[in-house]
């Protein structure tokens, strides 16, 4: 048996950040989650890091340090998405206070200490929101970028274009400046935009299938979901919705379902029309190195079976 992989869990959770916290744990052989860090973003970073260790009991897994991180982006304003995700940002099911503890450590000093502490080339970091948290410990600790074994992030777009802008997806929108560092860092990339995540909808009959699995776990999923999608299905007009961050996850436990290509993605920062888009040149009209792995497909139906096997281990 493979050794399990170690990660770092970077999140705003967010229905979607929440279904891809259980998929990772609910996979200990596969991947081993060194800690969980919250960063401002969907909600403010009172709710993220509250609403990280509601998901962690749901999973059961009370022991799970959690971290509160940044509570703005780098040099800007936050700008939040309640209005996809609701006021607490996990709308949807009633949900009781978290009772296990946050942790007192910074997440940004857990994310220095830990690279530090492993071995080289042994962490991937798995950013799920706003790249705030990330960027400010490599721009406070530069020796841990070479330290990193791969970042995996859901953010960007490029055939999608937009979706908190007409040019700029969410997460890379909150803090470009916070992209374009980690863009810029040389750190291995992989990269789920909005190109592969609106080909992983909802589906009643996926939405169903989680429900029917009769755990806790399957029926918060449902529930999310329920409450989640209506903004997009009213938004796009199609019959289910994106669940972005769980790509992220279900890339480190079955890569083969996705395809995409190695091509260099440029941060736009000084622009306020196109603020945060990623400048992605997928098709090789330009000289700049690749730098990523831009995911553009998805096996959907591999993608929810996986989602929903390992839910039901919960
Ligand atoms: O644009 C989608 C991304 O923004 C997802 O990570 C969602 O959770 C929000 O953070
Ligand atoms: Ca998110």
């Amino acid at each position: 048996m493979s050794q399990a992989r170690k990660i770092i869990i970077d999140t705003d959770p967010g229905q979607d950040d929440a279904v891809a916290i259980l998929l990772a744990l609910a996979s200990p052989a596969e991947i081993d989650v060194l800690g969980i860090t919250a960063v401002a973003g969907n909600v403010p970073l009172a709710l993220t890091q509250k609403n990280a260790r509601i998901i962690c009991e749901l999973a059961g897994k009370r022991d799970m340090p959690v971290f509160a991180g940044c509570d703005r982006p780098m040099r800007r304003k936050l700008v939040t998405a309640e209005h996809v995700h609701g006021k607490t940002g996990l709308d949807g099911p009633q949900m009781a206070d978290p009772t296990m503890p946050l942790q007192d450590q910074h997440a940004v000093d857990f994310i220095i200490e830990t690279l530090r502490r492993e071995a080289p080339h042994s962490v991937t970091l798995c950013p799920l929101g706003p790249l705030t948290n990330i960027a400010t410990a490599f721009e406070r600790a530069p020796d841990i970028v070479g330290r990193v074994q791969q970042i995996v992030l859901m953010g960007g777009a490029y055939f999608e274009v937009g979706n908190i802008t007409p040019a700029a997806e969410f997460n890379i929108y909150v803090d470009p400046e916070a992209a374009a560092i980690v863009f810029g860092s040389g750190v291995p990339l992989v990269v789920m935009p909005l190109d592969v995540t609106h080909k992983a909808l909802t589906t009643r009959a996926r939405v169903e299938a989680f429900r029917a699995l009769g755990n806790e776990a399957g029926r918060m999923v449902a529930e999310w979901t329920d409450f989640f999608e209506r903004f997009d299905m009213q938004k796009y007009g199609c019959d289910g919705a994106p669940l972005h961050d769980p790509c992220v996850i279900a890339y480190l436990l079955r890569p083969e379902l996705f395809t995409g290509r190695h091509i260099n993605v440029e941060i736009e920062t000084q622009s306020e029309l196109t603020l945060g888009m990623t400048v992605a040149d997928w098709w090789g009209v330009t000289k700049r190195p690749a730098n990523a792995l831009f995911v553009g497909a998805v096996d959907a139906d591999g993608f929810y079976a996986l989602l929903t096997e390992r839910i039901a281990r919960l």
